[in-house]
């Protein structure tokens, strides 16, 4: 079988935390695969583990075991290789939106102006103009993840970690950033690993979807999403939007239909 390469590959990814005396096993040998160009979404049950999956692929936690290759080597760090968009979004709160975002680029070393009106056409397209001198403080909870997501894809990383980054919109701009999203790494070729806990966004966004046990977490499920519309409405209006909705809400024991009385 011929297909795109891999861009990442995860194998036998363990690890354990201390809390309060004991060990608590979390990753129990997980096994992730994304193809170059691929868009892989992980669900799972709160807690069991896929933030620490992510904090291990972006070099910010060690494994007990297991190994992380990316385009087939074996590395371990990965640190600045990735755009990781984190749970709980990290903006320094003594810089305006605009300086934040533009955290991405300095990093670069990219020439100021250069940066500048790229900052602000990702802050138009995101329907952040008028904030740019505005500080985190001062922003709705759906703004500032807005500002987290910028931040994260204004690098232009290969690889984009994106932790939940949807979950404080509204459902309008969910789905308007949804196609924004799904353009700009269908247009740039980037490989995507998204966590969430809607099911119906995993299946409306993914070539493929992990589904991950409770703790001790194994893969429980690899489902390929095989639908004909990439946007993110179109995807919701296909013949087998729901068949894949229902298959994966069952592997997390989710009724979705009403048992009689
Ligand atoms: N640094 C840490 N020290 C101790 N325990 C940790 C640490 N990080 C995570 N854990 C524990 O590991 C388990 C998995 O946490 P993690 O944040 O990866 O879950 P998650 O799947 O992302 O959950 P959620 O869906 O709620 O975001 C939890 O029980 C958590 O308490
Ligand atoms: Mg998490």
């Amino acid at each position: 079988m011929t297909g795109p390469p891999l861009k990442l590959s995860l194998r036998g990814i363990r690890k354990s935390f201390e809390a309060k005396g004991t060990m608590l096993k979390v990753l129990d040998g997980v096994d992730i695969d994304v193809a170059e160009g691929g868009f892989l979404s992980v669900i799972g049950p709160s807690g069991c583990g896929k933030t620490t999956v992510f904090n291990i692929v972006a070099g910010l936690l060690e494994p007990d075991s297991g190994s992380v290759k990316v385009d087939g080597v074996a590395v371990d760090n990965l640190r600045g290789r990735v755009g990781y968009m984190m749970q709980k979004d990290l903006l320094f709160p003594w810089r305006t939106v605009l300086q934040n975002v533009l955290l991405g680029l300095e990093l670069k070393k990219i020439p100021t102006a250069e940066a500048r009106e790229t900052a602000l056409d990702y802050l138009a397209t995101y329907g952040l103009s008028g904030f740019e001198n505005a500080y985190p403080r001062t922003l709705s909870g759906g703004m500032r993840q807005r500002v987290a997501l910028i931040r994260t894809l204004i690098g232009n990383p290969d690889i984009l970690l994106l932790d939940e980054p949807f979950s404080a919109l509204d459902y309008q701009t969910r789905l308007h950033l949804e196609g924004v999203l799904v353009d700009a790494v269908d247009q740039h070729r980037k490989t995507v690993i998204l966590v969430t806990h809607d099911i119906d966004e995993a299946v409306a966004l993914s070539r493929h979807v992990t589904v991950l046990s409770g703790r001790p977490t194994t893969v429980k499920a690899n489902y390929a999403i095989e639908l004909r519309e990439r946007s993110p409405i179109g995807a919701r209006s296909d013949p087998r939007f729901a068949e894949y909705f229902h298959a994966l809400c069952a592997e997390l024991d989710i009724q979705t239909h009403r048992k009689a009385a």
